[in-house]
């Protein structure tokens, strides 16, 4: 075996979940998906795809009708892109190391903005890749970029720039301004900018129907690929199905790739993305209004606790926090599954940057749940 798959560290989120399987006491906010089922035309849509026998190969970059749907969805949130700028791919994470693989190999230099869900760091590790970690530095609970100390480490050594924004863990999102000007200086340096915008659409300012986006400032030709996926805004995390935006020549490259790692979605999981699109409208505004819902319970309780740092996030679905004498996430982690039954994620978890926070998705259909964990903390903390 390589060395360095040896060498991947375990997650830590599962180390936590691992000691509270089996309790059925514990309220798990730990994972990173909302608890509500696809929605039924979505599951239906699959249904009906499997019993009229699709159940065959497909294109490798995604069915022509699901790509011009992903081509007319983006469209009513950004200026249009052309359906050969598009790779439907097997879930975020296939589209992530897809892009990866394109991109960077042994030796190369990867710039990561951290902390982050550590899928991103890994996959260029994996792929023989050195990576720098950028750090945003919390301030009153919020985390802040310096996009000066960014950019001066962006060189023409860098082939790749990774950010997530919104960003998982921290919730910390990109303004306009520091988007251009990273696309600016990835032009002079020729470093390609892998944008992860899963949480695009998990965003809570009154007005806007997404966050920031690249795709909002790069021409079709720029070295920016933006990830996204069906299963943050459409409830869908279990199909594993999201699609990446590129320049035509990556996405011809893509479908090569594509073979190489899965060779193509399954038709019936493209039938439900299709069938989630055709809801968009409706279901992700609904959705949005829910988790807003959601933030709002958990936010203020958590502020309210002596000794708790914490900012409201203004996208994606998690509140990151740290308590006062708290220094270890993993154990103090393990301490509330063990003696509060609360499930929370460890910040140790994404970087050692965020060594002392602790991670809680609000993604739940009953905002109480928000509530009755609050109270456990609460309690654990002796308050
Ligand atoms: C930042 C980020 N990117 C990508 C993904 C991948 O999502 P999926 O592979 O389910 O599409 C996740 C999932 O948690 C995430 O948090």
């Amino acid at each position: 075996m390589r060395e360095v798959i040896a060498g991947l560290p375990g997650s830590k989120i599962r180390e936590v979940a691992n000691a509270g399987l089996g309790r059925p006491d514990v309220l798990a906010f730990w994972f990173g998906e909302s608890d509500e089922v696809t929605p039924e035309p979505v599951r239906a849509a699959a249904a009906a795809s499997i019993a009229a026998g699709e159940t065959f190969y497909a294109h490798n970059l995604g069915l022509p009708e699901l790509r011009e749907a992903i081509a007319g969805y983006t469209a009513t949130l950004h200026p249009a892109v052309g359906v050969d700028r598009i790779a439907v791919t097997s879930s975020g994470v296939n589209a992530l190391m897809l892009a990866m693989q394109a991109l960077a190999g042994p030796g190369d230099e990867v710039v990561a903005v951290v902390p982050v869900w550590p899928n991103l760091t890994a996959q260029p590790q994996i792929l023989g890749a050195a990576v720098k970690r950028m750090a945003l530095r919390p301030q009153a609970g919020a985390w802040k970029l310096d996009l000066d100390e960014l950019l001066a480490a962006v060189t023409q050594r860098t082939r790749v720039l990774l950010v997530n924004a919104p960003n998982n863990p921290t919730g910390w999102t990109l303004t306009r301004a520091e988007q251009q000007a990273m696309l600016e200086h990835c032009r002079r340096t020729g470093t390609w900018i892998v944008a992860d915008e899963v949480y695009e659409r998990l965003y809570y300012v009154s007005g806007a129907a997404c966050a920031p986006s690249f795709l909002d400032l790069a021409a079709p030709e720029d070295r920016v690929v933006a990830v996204h996926s069906f299963s943050k805004s459409f409830l869908m995390t279990g199909w594993r199905l999201g699609w990446m935006v590129a320049p035509p020549d990556l996405v011809d490259a893509m479908a090569k790739l594509i073979e190489f790692n899965t060779s193509c979605a399954p038709v019936f999981v493209q039938r439900a993305g299709l069938a989630a699109l055709a809801g968009a409208g409706h279901s992700v505004p609904a959705l949005v209004q829910r988790l807003k819902t959601c933030r709002d319970t958990l936010l203020p309780a958590l502020a309210a606790l002596p000794g708790v740092e914490v900012a409201v996030p203004d996208g994606g679905m998690y509140a990151f926090f740290r308590v006062a004498g708290q220094g270890d996430s993993l154990a103090f982690a393990k301490h509330l599954v063990g003696d509060a039954g609360l499930g929370l994620a460890p910040g140790a978890a994404f970087g050692p940057e965020a060594e002392g926070w602790l991670r809680w998705c609000f993604a739940s259909r009953e905002p109480q749940r928000l509530v009755e964990g609050v109270r456990r903390l609460a309690g654990a903390l002796r308050l």
